[in-house]
C-alpha cells in the first residue's frame, strides 16, 4: 500500500497526490540489496535521477552524440497537430513527465485543436520538485488548464491515475524510457498502460531505433564524458541515501550495443578489486578487478518489434511518425479492437 497525501496549494487549477514518501529511497535499498548481492551485480536505472543526475541527463540531451532527443522533439513539431486531430484529447497523461518540453507541445496541438478550455493534464514523476514546478508553469501559461499531478512511479503507480471523466485521453510515455525495461517488464508495463486507455483513448510512445551500431555507441561515448558522469552518479546517489563508500573515479564507464539483443547496455568497470561498505544495508560488498555492475540497457526498436509488443499487451499501433533517417519514432497506439 502506498501512503497518500494529496497536497492542495493556493491554486484551485492544481492537485497533486504524493504516493512516494521521501523520494525513491526505500526502493533503492530494496534494489541495493538485491542487485549488489547478485552473481552479476545490478543496479535499475531509475536510480540515476536525483537532482543532479536529472541536470546530467539534461545535459545528454543538448550533446551533439546524443541524437533521441532533439529527434523525438523535431518529430512532435511535425505530428503534433495530427496527433491532436486524430485523438481529439482533452486529456494529457505523461509518463515520466519531466520537463515541460514535450507536454507544451502537446497541449498546444490539443489547443489549437479543441481550445484550451477544459484541458487537462496529468503528470506523473518520482520528483515531487518536478511535478510542482510543472503543474505551476502550465497552469500559468495555459488558461483554462486544470493539473493532477501524481508523484509516483509509473511502474507501481499506474492504478492511481486519476479517471478521466469521459475525456478522450492521450497516454504519452516518451524519450525512449520504455527502452529501459527488458522484454518482459516492458510488455507487463504495456499491458498495464492499455488498462488506462478506453476505447476513445490512445497512447503514444517514443522509441529510439535500431541503427548502425557506431551512431549508437557515440550517443552513449560521448566525447565530452557527461554520460560517463551520468553513469558513476548512481554511486554518488549510494553513497548519500544509503551511507555507502563507492569511490566513484574507482569505476569507469563502460557503454556498448549488444547486437543480439539489440540494447545499448551501460556498466560501471572496477578499475582495481576492492571492498565497499553499505552501512544503512549493514552490507559488504566485494568487487573483483574489472568486474562490472550493470546500470542501464536502452532498447533500440524496429516498428516489426514493436507491433509484436503492442498486439501482446492488447494495443495495436494506429500511426506511425518518424524522421528522416528513421533514428527515432513516435508510435499512436489504440486498444485492439476499440
Ligand atoms: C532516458 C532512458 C531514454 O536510454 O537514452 C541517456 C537514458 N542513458 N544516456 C537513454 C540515458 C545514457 C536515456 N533514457
Amino acid at each position: 500500500m502506498s501512503a497518500l497525501h494529496a497536497v492542495t496549494g493556493d491554486d484551485p487549477a492544481i492537485r497533486i497526490d504524493v504516493h512516494l514518501a521521501q523520494g525513491t529511497e526505500r526502493r533503492l535499498a530494496e534494489d541495493v540489496l538485491d542487485g549488489l548481492t547478485r552473481p552479476f551485480k545490478e543496479i535499475p536505472p531509475k536510480h540515476f535521477y536525483d537532482s543532479r543526475g536529472s541536470e546530467l541527463f539534461d545535459a545528454i540531451c543538448e550533446l551533439p552524440e546524443y541524437y533521441p532527443t532533439r529527434t523525438e522533439t523535431a518529430i512532435l513539431d511535425a505530428s503534433a497537430d495530427a496527433i491532436a486531430a486524430v485523438t481529439g484529447a482533452r486529456e494529457l497523461v505523461e509518463l515520466g513527465s519531466g520537463s515541460t518540453a514535450k507536454a507544451r507541445r502537446l497541449l498546444d496541438a490539443m489547443g489549437s485543436a479543441n481550445g484550451t478550455e477544459d484541458l487537462r493534464y496529468v503528470p506523473v514523476d518520482v520528483s515531487e520538485r518536478v511535478v510542482r514546478e510543472a503543474a505551476s508553469e502550465l497552469v500559468d501559461d495555459y488558461p483554462g488548464l486544470t493539473v493532477h499531478g501524481v508523484v509516483g512511479d509509473f511502474e507501481r503507480h499506474l492504478p492511481q491515475i486519476p479517471a478521466s471523466d469521459d475525456a478522450p485521453r492521450l497516454v504519452a510515455l516518451l524519450g525512449g524510457t520504455i527502452g529501459n525495461f527488458t522484454p518482459g517488464s516492458r510488455r507487463r508495463l504495456l499491458r498495464d498502460i492499455a488498462g488506462l486507455l478506453g476505447p476513445q483513448d490512445h497512447f503514444l510512445l517514443g522509441t529510439d531505433l535500431v541503427k548502425d551500431p557506431e551512431v549508437i555507441e557515440a550517443a552513449y561515448n560521448d566525447s565530452a564524458g557527461i554520460t560517463a558522469e551520468f553513469n558513476r552518479n548512481v554511486l554518488h546517489v549510494m553513497n548519500r541515501e544509503l551511507g555507502a563508500d563507492f569511490d566513484p573515479a574507482a569505476f569507469e564507464h563502460v557503454a556498448f550495443f549488444d547486437r543480439e539483443h539489440e540494447w545499448i547496455e551501460m556498466r560501471l568497470r572496477a578499475r582495481e578489486a576492492m571492498r565497499v561498505h553499505v552501512a544503512d544495508l549493514h552490507l559488504d560488498i566485494g568487487f573483483e578487478a574489472r568486474e562490472e555492475m550493470r546500470t542501464e540497457v536502452s532498447a533500440k526498436f524496429t516498428r516489426q518489434r514493436l507491433e509484436r509488443d503492442f498486439a501482446v499487451a492488447g494495443l495495436e499501433l494506429r500511426d506511425w511518425h518518424t524522421d528522416r533517417d528513421e533514428a527515432f519514432a513516435v508510435s499512436l497506439a489504440g486498444r485492439r479492437g476499440a
